[in-house]
């Protein structure tokens, strides 16, 4: 599916400037899947409604309510590590997989879906401000 315009959700503008989305191209695709990413993480029940379930706790039922950006930035650049309890290497997609399962009590999207794949490209532009990079430090320190 190709969206040529995702909705502006409330505290976007502040987001993009503060992590520099910008950097990447005011209007470009990427900048268009950070800014889907940004509503589902701070938006879960509003953008990413098929793989949510209605609950009380709605209010607070979003990604963000348990996790920060920079966190999100973090598990990207520490993900693909060995989980010794599963005996394999778990992915960041599989990690936010779990999320909608698990603590979200939702239903899981697929691999592809943007649901998955937007979070992970909010969780790059996050890092790529942070300046952390994909393993090992190339800065020397
Ligand atoms: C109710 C709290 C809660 C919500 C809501 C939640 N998570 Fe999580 N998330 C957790 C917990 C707890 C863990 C750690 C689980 C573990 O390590 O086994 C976790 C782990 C993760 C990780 C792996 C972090 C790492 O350091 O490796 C990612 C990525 C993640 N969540 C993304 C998401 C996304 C995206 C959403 C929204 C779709 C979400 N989470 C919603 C509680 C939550």
């Amino acid at each position: 599916m190709f969206r040529s315009q995702v909705s502006n959700a409330p505290g976007w503008p502040q987001f993009r400037a503060a992590y520099g989305v910008d950097s990447f191209g005011g209007d470009g695709y990427f900048t268009r899947a950070v800014q889907n990413g940004y509503n589902l993480f701070y938006f879960t029940p509003d953008y990413g409604k098929r793989f949510t379930r209605k609950t009380a706790a709605d209010a607070v039922h979003s990604c963000s309510s348990c996790h920060t950006a920079e966190a999100l930035a973090y598990g990207l650049v520490n993900s693909d590590r060995f989980d010794a309890g599963l005996d394999r290497r778990v992915s960041f997609e599989e990690r936010v997989m779990r999320c909608y399962a698990g603590p979200m009590d939702g239903f899981i999207p697929t691999l592809y879906d943007p649901a998955v794949r937007d979070i992970r490209v909010l969780a790059r532009a996050v890092a790529h401000h942070l300046r952390l990079s994909e393993g090992a430090r190339t800065d020397g320190s």
